[in-house]
């Protein structure tokens, strides 16, 4: 397969289409089971959780919502600062809900703590996260991950909604930032 201009970004493909429909389609199945007889809120962050959102709920078969929040992170860089600013804020009053957080990726973790510790001030029924994928070798700060789609290397990945300076979540596929486009460390 010759590179598209796109795809001359990326050094190694590390989770194919085919994969991410397997294991997104088992994650529904297992969310499905757990949360059978209650209502589901699914809390997408902005943006990079969209495309799994959106593929997830498909394989939901309970009655479920979903709503957005928009969170700043990185910036245009590839580190966590720690600091988190809330850019959109959730439509929906989750109070006494089923909540359950859907996120891209958990890096540092300190993004997802932030929110969580948010969230949970507003008293929902019950508050879980699913991550499409997690780097463990990073975390610096524990967050309790209920549902995991795939635990990878402390690599930067984009593709299937995930971004480099907003740039590539349209790849189908996760892949592997080639590290000559990233900024010098400090
Ligand atoms: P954390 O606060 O360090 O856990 O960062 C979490 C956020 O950083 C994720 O929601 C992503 O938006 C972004 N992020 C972390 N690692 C990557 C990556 O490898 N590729 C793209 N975005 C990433
Ligand atoms: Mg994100």
């Amino acid at each position: 397969m010759s590179a598209t201009e796109l795809e001359r970004a990326v050094t190694e493909v590390l989770i194919e289409p085919e994969a991410l429909q397997h294991r997104v389609a088992e994650l529904g199945e297992e969310i499905s089971g757990d949360y059978a007889g209650r209502d589901l809120l699914l809390v997408g962050v902005l943006k990079g959780a969209v495309f799994f959102m959106a593929d997830l709920m498909r394989h939901l078969t309970i009655p479920c919502e979903i709503d957005f929040m928009a969170i700043s992170s990185y910036g245009d860089s590839t580190d966590s600062s720690g600091v988190v600013r809330i850019l959109k804020d959730l439509d929906i009053n989750i109070e006494g809900r089923h909540v359950l957080v859907v996120e891209d990726i958990i890096d540092s973790g300190l993004t997802l703590s932030y929110l969580i510790r948010n969230l949970e001030a507003r008293e929902p029924a019950s508050l879980e996260i699913c991550a499409l994928m997690t780097k463990p070798e990073r975390r610096e700060i524990d967050v309790p991950v209920r549902y995991v789609g795939f635990e990878i290397p402390n690599r930067f990945v984009i593709g299937y909604g995930l971004d480099f300076a907003e740039r590539y979540r349209n790849l189908p596929y996760v892949g592997v930032l080639d590290p000559a486009q990233l900024p010098a460390g400090p």
